[in-house]
């Protein structure tokens, strides 16, 4: 089975995530990890499972605006042209039967922030074509930048891991 994980990260915790997601991938799955603007300069493959996954900006996937926001608070090297959202919305409908999965970061704190990346990408992934392997899954970073908090790393595995079993049984199953 092959998958293909694809992320925007600003600060890196969606980007620890999406590395967390892959090494559960690996359990059953060859997984493929790559940033959005490195997916945006390839072909689509042939794929399996595709998951993709940002971090929840003004209550939904960012824009270029808020990745400026968001570049501005760090010296660290931040791309700002293209996001999930750019990426979802320049994509091809996708065949029937074609399978993904979406997951977000967002602020533990307020808890009550309403919005969610992952619930948009997975509104995207929908309208392509695809068919959600499970609800989008939104994981929680500890103030505006992070870090991650505990246990996240280890729910990001275990989900990978039990996306990837659930997927590997349909093929296996399929006639
Ligand atoms: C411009 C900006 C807007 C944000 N808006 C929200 C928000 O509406 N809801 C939320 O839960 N977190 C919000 N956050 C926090 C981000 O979700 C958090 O920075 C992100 O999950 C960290 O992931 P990253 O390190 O991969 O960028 C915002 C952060 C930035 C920089």
């Amino acid at each position: 089975m092959r998958a293909r994980v694809v992320y925007e990260s600003m600060f890196g915790n969606t980007a620890a995530v999406a590395r967390a997601i892959a090494d559960g991938l690996r359990t059953y799955a060859e997984v493929e990890l790559l940033c959005v603007a490195a997916a945006a300069e390839m072909s689509e493959p042939a794929i399996d499972l595709l998951v993709v996954g940002g971090p929840t900006h003004a209550f939904g996937l960012s824009r270029t605006r808020t990745r400026r926001d968001a570049a501005e608070q760090t010296d660290a090297p931040i791309a700002v042209d293209i996001g999930i959202r750019e990426w979802l919305d320049a994509a091809l409908p996708v065949p029937r039967g074609s399978r993904a999965a979406a997951f977000g970061t967002k602020a533990a704190n307020p808890w009550w922030l309403p919005g969610s990346a992952a619930r948009g990408a997975g509104k995207r992934l929908r309208r392509l074509g695809y068919e959600l392997a499970d609800d989008p899954v939104d994981f929680l970073v500890d103030g505006m930048q992070g870090p991650l908090a505990q246990g996240e790393l280890e729910r990001a595995r275990t989900w990978g891991e039990r996306l990837a079993h659930t997927e590997l049984d349909r093929l296996t199953n399929r006639v």
